[in-house]
């Protein structure tokens, strides 16, 4: 594995890597006041390019979350993409990668301060991950899944993931390698960081929006690339928790985890066990879209080198 990269992005400069730092005091650090972004880059080997996928629409959910936070000025898309194409270029990533871009209220401000802003972007090279290929063993957490009056999953900040990380240290020291939450009232809503889609009689089904999910944009291709490249049916609707014992197939779907398989929930296999045709379909599908193999969705696509060859 890599180690860190050379450099970061701050405030729209390129640092060094132990020099993009932010002070104990920010409400940034006291509060969670942080809206953020998970993208990837992917290697375009026949334009000897890395482009980032669905940049447009990351973007848009972070003015979205930072609407919500109440953010003073924050930076413009013009902005935040050229500070991604310095640092990328900088950093000389060419393959696969993973992008975090963030958003803070910095200063030293209390709990409802919402400004000055701070901003900063980091690239780090990722390889293939394995539970892509091989699947993963979930349990159904303990935990429930925060609520939207409460702490809305529907905005990405910083805060929201401690419902997360005690639902996945509870799976970790039980020996699984994914967990689902369920909502207040006892629906399927999402993982840490991934949404859920079960495969059931050949359609697939997602939890509604409003069961307490970000809305996720690997979500949204899939269900795009379901009906109009596949011609299979998807429904979005609640689901309740035996339907997950019930699913012949199932997987998770994020911008990080890609589309893992999941082979089996709380112990109880799912199907014969291994990976679906229906989940390797979709698997397929996205792999094509993201690493440009499907004209119809180069629009997706935001190359980071060349922008001559854009859109
Ligand atoms: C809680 C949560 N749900 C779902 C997702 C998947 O969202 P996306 O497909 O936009 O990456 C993520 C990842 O960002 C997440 O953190």
């Amino acid at each position: 594995m890599a180690g860190p990269p050379k450099l970061m992005s701050l405030n729209g400069r390129l640092v060094a890597f132990d020099d993009a730092r932010i002070h104990m005091l920010t409400p940034a650090f006291k509060y969670g006041a942080c809206a953020f972004e998970g993208l990837r880059g992917y290697r375009d080997a026949a334009r000897d390019e890395m482009h980032v996928f669905r940049l447009a629409e990351h973007l848009e959910r972070l003015h979205f979350s930072m609407h919500v936070m109440r953010f003073d000025d924050h930076p413009g898309d013009a902005e935040m993409i050229g500070a991604l194409r310095e640092l990328v270029q900088g950093n000389d990533i060419r393959g696969d990668c993973h992008i975090r871009l963030m958003v803070w209220v910095d200063g030293d401000g209390e709990q409802t301060a919402t400004g000055p802003i701070g901003w900063g972007i980091a690239a780090i090279p990722r390889e293939a991950d394995p539970r892509v290929r091989e699947g993963i063993h979930v349990a159904v957490s303990s935990w429930t899944r925060i609520a939207d009056n409460a702490m809305p999953p529907r905005i990405k900040v910083t805060a929201n993931y401690n419902n997360g990380r005690l639902s996945g240290l509870q799976a970790k020291a039980d020996g699984y390698g994914g967990v689902i939450l369920l909502t207040a009232s006892g629906h399927v809503s999402e993982t840490p960081g991934a949404c859920v889609f079960l495969v059931r009689e050949g359609r697939l089904l997602t939890p509604a929006h409003a069961d307490d999910i970000l809305e996720s944009i690997t979500r949204a291709t899939v269900l795009d690339l379901a009906r109009q490249e596949l011609g299979i049916e998807a429904e979005e609707r609640s689901i309740a928790r035996t339907e997950l014992y019930a699913a012949q197939e199932a997987f998770l779907c994020g911008s990080g985890n890609e589309i893992q398989p999941i082979l089996s929930v709380d112990r109880l296999k799912l199907g014969d066990g291994t990976v679906g045709p229906v989940t390797r379909r979709v698997q397929q599908a996205y792999f094509d879209a993201v690493r440009g193999g499907l004209p119809g969705r180069r629009s997706w696509l935001t190359p980071m080198w060349n922008t001559e060859t854009a859109r």
